[in-house]
C-alpha cells in the first residue's frame, strides 16, 4: 500500500525525481515519507511524518541538502501507509542497517518478522523502528559477502510475506537493487538513467519503456544496465513493454481534486473502454482479450466474479447482466471470502477477477486459487501490466486512464461498461437474437452521453449535497439493478466524507435498519423509472413516516416523485441495465460535494490507500 521510487542517473536531479515520484504515489499511502541518497560515499537520509510536502520542506531546510544531497545521483524514497508501528519518523522508510551501509524501502508485509528480528538481535543487530520492514535491511547486511545479488537472494529466501523492495548501498555506487514478491515493482528504462517504482505513475513522465518484475525476481539497476535474476541467482529475461499513457492524465488539470477530475472524465473514459469492442456486423462485442472461441464460450456453464470494494459492486452489476442477457448462472464473491471458503469450481466455470489496480492482495489470491482449481480465469483491470493481468493472461483492460483519487469513480463505470459488453458477448453466444444484440449495443454506445448529461447537472447536485452535509448517518436504498448502486453510493459517501452511510436493499430496510430512521437520518432512495420503482415509492413513504428526509434519484420527467420526497436528482431516461451508470455518477458527485462542504481530504481520505496489497 506504500509507494516506492528509486533513481540512478545523472540526467535529472535525483532528489527532485524522487520527490516528484513520491507526490505521484502519495495516493498509495501518506502518513509519512522519506528519502535516502548516496552522497560522497555515505547514505544521507531525511524523513518526515505527514505528506510529501512536509518532507520536501524538510529537505529544503536541511544543511545537507545544500551540499551533498543536491549532488546525489542515486537514491530511493518511500511514502508510507502504516501497518506495523505508528506513523512516526522512526517508523518511516528508508530503514538502515547498523553500519549505515544499506538503506531500504519496502512495500508489503513481512509475516515472520518477529522471528527474523529476534534472530537478528541475537546476532547483534539493533532495531530502531517498530516496523516489519527494518528486519529486511538487517537481514541483507547480515547475508552480505561482497555480492548484492547473493545478499538479497539469501535474505528473501528467509522472508515469509509480501514485498517490493529497493535498496542502495555505500559499497555499490550508482546502483539500486530491487526485488518483489506479491507487491509490484516496475523499472523504467531511460537514456543513461533508470527509475524503479511500485507504480507506473512515478515513471511515465520520464520514460514509457518499462519492465515489470515477476515474483522472486531480483534486479540490479545502474544508469545504463538492468540485470535481472531469479532467487537462485540465475539470469532471467523479462519483456520490455511500451506504456501508452497521457502524462496530463495524471495531473489535476484545473480541477480542485483528482476525484472530481476523474468523475468528469467518465464520458471519455467509458468511450475508451468500449472503443473498438462493438461490432455492428455481428451484433455483438469483440473481446479478443478473453481468448475464447464461440465453442469454448458456449461450454462455460457458470461464472464466478471475485473482487473487493467498489470493484465488488461493479461485479454485482455483472451478476445481473450475465443472468439477464445470457441465462448464465453467475455469482459474485468478495475475493477474500472466495479464497478462504474452498470454492467449488469445475473446468467449465469461468472466474472473473475485477480490480482497478490489478494488485489487490485478496483479488490476486482469488485468481491464484481459481487457477490452481483449473477454472478459466479472466480479469477486468485498469492498470496495464499489473500482477492480476499478468497472472490471468486473458482479460480486458478498462483503458480508463490513471485513477489517482483514492475513491474509485471512473474505474467503476468503466468496469460496468466492460461487463455489459461481456454479457452481450455471452448473450449473443446463447440466446440473444441479432436484433436484441444490436439494441443492447446501441444502448451501450449511449452511456457516455447519459453520464455527460448528469455531469451537466453538477451545480444542482452540489446544492442538494450542501443541504445534507451536516448529517452523521445516511441510508442509501435501491432495488434490482440499482441495489449495487446503493451500496456503491454509501461506500463513496462514507469513505470521503466520514459520514456513517449504509447501503441496503430497499426491501431489507424493514428487517431491522428502519429502527434507526428519524428526522436527522436522511435516506437516498434510488427511484428511477425502471422495474422496482413502484415498490420503491412505498419504501419512500415508509421512510417519510419515520420523519427521515428523503432524496430520490428519479428519471427525467418524473414530476410525481417531487411530491413525496425532499429533493430529487434527475437521471436521463435509459433502459434498466444502463441506468445504473449515470445514477452512480450522480451519487459520486453527491458524495464529492458533501465531502467538500465538510472540508475533508477528498483525494486522500484518512486511513485509506489506493492499492490494498495486504490482506
Ligand atoms: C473505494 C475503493 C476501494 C477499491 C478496492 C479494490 O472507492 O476504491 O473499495 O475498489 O480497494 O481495489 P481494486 O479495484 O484496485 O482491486
Amino acid at each position: 500500500m506504500c509507494g516506492i521510487v528509486g533513481y540512478t542517473g545523472k540526467k535529472h536531479d535525483c532528489v527532485n525525481i524522487l520527490l516528484d515520484g513520491l507526490r505521484r504515489l502519495e495516493y498509495r499511502g501518506y502518513d509519512s515519507a522519506g528519502i535516502a541518497v548516496l552522497a560522497n560515499g555515505k547514505i544521507e537520509s531525511i524523513k518526515s511524518v505527514g505528506k510529501v510536502k512536509k518532507l520536501q520542506d524538510k529537505i529544503n531546510e536541511s544543511a545537507a541538502s545544500t551540499t551533498s544531497i543536491k549532488t546525489a545521483s542515486t537514491g530511493i524514497a518511500h511514502t508510507r501507509w502504516a501497518t506495523h508501528g505508528a506513523p512516526t519518523e522512526q517508523n518511516a522508510h528508508p530503514h538502515m542497517d547498523d553500519n549505515g551501509d544499506f538503506a531500504l524501502v519496502h512495500n508489503g508485509i513481512i509475516e515472520n518478522y518477529q522471528a527474523l528480528k529476534e534472530n537478528l538481535i541475537k546476532k547483534g543487530h539493533t532495531f530502531r523502528s517498530e516496523t516489519d520492514s527494518e528486519a529486511i535491511v538487517h537481514l541483507i547486511s547480515e547475508c552480505y559477502e561482497g555480492d548484492l545479488f547473493q545478499a538479497v537472494a539469501a535474505a528473501i529466501k528467509k522472508i515469509e510475506g509480501t514485498f517490493g523492495i529497493a535498496v542502495i548501498s555505500t559499497k555499490h555506487p550508482d546502483t539500486i537493487i530491487t526485488a518483489r514478491r506479491g507487491s509490484p515493482i516496475v523499472i523504467g528504462i531511460g537514456n543513461s538513467e533508470t527509475i524503479v517504482a511500485s507504480d507506473l505513475a512515478a515513471i511515465v513522465s520520464y520514460t514509457r519503456r518499462v519492465i515489470f518484475l515477476n515474483d522472486d525476481d531480483i534486479a540490479l539497476i545502474t544508469p545504463d544496465n538492468i540485470d535481472i535474476r531469479n532467487i537462485e541467482n540465475v539470469p532471467v529475461s523479462r519483456e520490455t513493454a511500451h506504456i501508452d499513457w497521457d502524462t496530463g492524465a495524471a495531473e489535476k488539470s484545473g480541477f480542485d481534486h483528482f476525484m472530481l477530475k476523474e468523475i468528469f472524465e467518465q464520458p471519455e473514459a467509458i468511450t475508451n473502454a468500449i472503443r473498438g469492442h462493438l461490432d455492428d456486423s455481428s451484433a455483438t462485442s469483440i473481446l479478443s482479450g478473453l481468448n475464447l472461441s464461440p465453442r469454448e464460450m458456449s461450454m462455460i456453464n457458470r461464472i464466478v466474479i471475485a473482487a473487493c470494494g467498489t470493484s465488488l459492486h461493479a461485479g454485482m452489476m455483472g451478476e445481473y447482466f450475465f443472468e439477464d442477457f445470457a441465462d448464465l448462472p453467475t455469482e459474485i464473491q468478495q475475493a477474500a471470502e472466495f479464497r478462504y471458503r474452498n470454492p467449488i469450481l469445475e473446468p467449465n466455470s469461468m472466474v472473473i477477477a475485477i480490480s482497478q489496480s490489478g494488485e489487490t492482495a485478496d483479488t490476486l489470491a482469488a485468481v491464484r486459487e481459481a487457477t490452481q482449481k483449473g477454472a478459466i480465469v479472466a480479469s477486468i483491470c485498469n492498470v496495464v501490466g499489473s500482477t492480476i493481468t499478468r497472472e490471468t493472461s486473458r482479460g480486458i483492460y478498462l483503458h480508463a486512464g490513471p485513477e489517482i483519487g483514492v475513491a474509485s469513480t471512473k474505474a467503476f463505470t468503466c468496469q460496468v461498461a466492460v461487463m455489459l459488453m461481456m454479457a452481450l458477448k455471452f448473450g449473443r453466444n446463447r440466446r440473444l437474437s441479432r436484433q436484441e444484440g444490436l439494441e443492447i449495443m446501441n444502448e451501450i454506445r449511449k452511456v457516455p452521453e447519459l453520464v455527460k448529461k448528469v455531469l451537466d447537472t453538477a451545480p444542482e447536485i452540489e446544492k442538494v449535497a450542501e443541504r445534507y452535509a451536516n448529517a452523521s448517518n445516511f441510508f442509501f436504498i435501491g432495488r434490482g439493478y440499482l441495489y449495487p448502486v446503493a451500496l456503491e453510493g454509501a461506500l463513496k459517501l462514507k469513505e470521503i466524507s466520514y459520514i456513517h452511510a449504509e447501503g441496503y436493499h430497499a426491501a431489507e430496510l424493514k428487517h431491522g435498519p428502519i429502527a434507526l430512521l428519524e428526522e436527522n437520518v436522511p435516506v437516498m432512495a434510488l427511484a428511477n423509472d425502471i422495474p422496482g420503482r413502484d415498490k420503491m415509492l412505498g419504501n419512500i413513504q415508509e421512510c417519510r413516516a419515520r420523519k427521515s428526509p428523503v432524496i430520490a434519484t428519479a428519471t427525467e420527467g418524473d414530476t410525481e416523485i417531487k411530491n413525496i420526497v425532499n429533493d430529487v436528482i434527475y437521471i436521463p431516461r435509459s433502459p434498466h441495465y444502463t441506468a445504473c451508470i449515470p445514477t452512480v455518477t450522480a451519487l459520486q458527485l453527491f458524495s464529492y460535494y458533501v465531502a467538500k462542504k465538510r472540508g475533508c481530504s477528498i483525494d486522500q481520505p484518512r486511513n485509506l490507500a489506493k492499492s490494498v496489497t495486504v490482506e
